[in-house]
């Protein structure tokens, strides 16, 4: 594939989304956004303004509807990057709430999941179409405190890896992005040279939609020199 392409940016309202979508953009591609809230989506519009069309849509990731909407207003979609889910600190695990345990994980593993559901069939019969995870190092390192954060991004990887093995026969590549660094984004724009910001993220993605992993694959990226030029 060449050429201007079309992406949806599953949270690409989001921190480190919006990152991803202005890169996409600014390279010419055509990106769709699904939010909640329509003010986010317009703010997205303002702040990542290039040659590459938005399509943002108001409802749930979960929506198979909502994902077949964006599909018939984009046309035949080449690539899905779900980037969803926020951080979590609190208690040591032993003191968190079941009722906490099961609102963190619906907002971060349950959510990845379901935006599968809805969103991968948009992309799992189109030749070198791409679907991929963004996650954190916290799927690799246990974290005090954020146990959830950990626990959740650990279960994603795997999600990542069975839905790779269901998926070896369709013409497509199922990846994760991991990202070995807190991110400097609109929100929180300081930070050491040696953090990754979204739109380091967004190149990175960027990259790999004419360079796409094995499926299976998971690409970590730690800090900005190891973006391919
Ligand atoms: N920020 C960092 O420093 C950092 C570091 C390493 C890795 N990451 C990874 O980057 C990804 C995004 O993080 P972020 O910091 O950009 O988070 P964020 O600012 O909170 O954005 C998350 C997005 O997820 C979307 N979302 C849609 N449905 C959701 C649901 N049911 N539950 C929860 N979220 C839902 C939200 O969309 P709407 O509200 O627009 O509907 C929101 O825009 C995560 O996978 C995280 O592990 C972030």
């Amino acid at each position: 594939m060449s050429g201007s392409k079309k992406i949806i940016v599953l949270g690409g309202a989001g921190d480190v989304g919006e990152g991803i979508v202005r890169q996409l953009r600014q390279a010419g591609h055509h990106v769709g956004v699904p939010s909640r809230s329509q003010s986010k989506l317009d703010a997205l519009e303002r702040v990542t303004a290039g040659s590459g069309k938005l399509t943002g849509a108001v409802g749930a990731i979960d929506d198979p509807a909502l994902a077949n909407d964006m599909a018939t207003r984009m046309g035949p979609v080449d690539m899905i990057v779900a980037s969803i889910g926020s951080w979590w600190s609190g208690p040591p695990l032993i003191d968190v709430s079941v009722d906490d345990f099961n609102s963190v994980l619906a907002g971060s593993l349950t959510a990845h999941y379901t935006a599968a559901r809805a969103f991968l069939p948009l992309v799992r019969g189109r030749d070198g179409g791409q679907y991929v995870f963004i996650n954190g190092g916290a799927a690799r390192m246990p974290i005090p405190h954020s146990g959830l954060v950990s626990i959740s991004a650990a279960a994603q990887e795997m999600l990542k890896s069975v839905l790779a093995q269901e998926h070896s026969k369709d013409p497509i590549s199922i990846s994760t992005l991991m990202l070995f660094s807190m991110v400097k984004t609109r929100s929180r724009p300081d930070g050491p040279p040696e953090w990754l910001s979204a739109d380091d993220v967004g190149r990175q993605i960027t990259h790999m939609l004419d360079h796409a992993p094995q499926t299976g694959a998971t690409i970590t990226l730690a800090k900005p020199s190891d973006i391919p030029a």
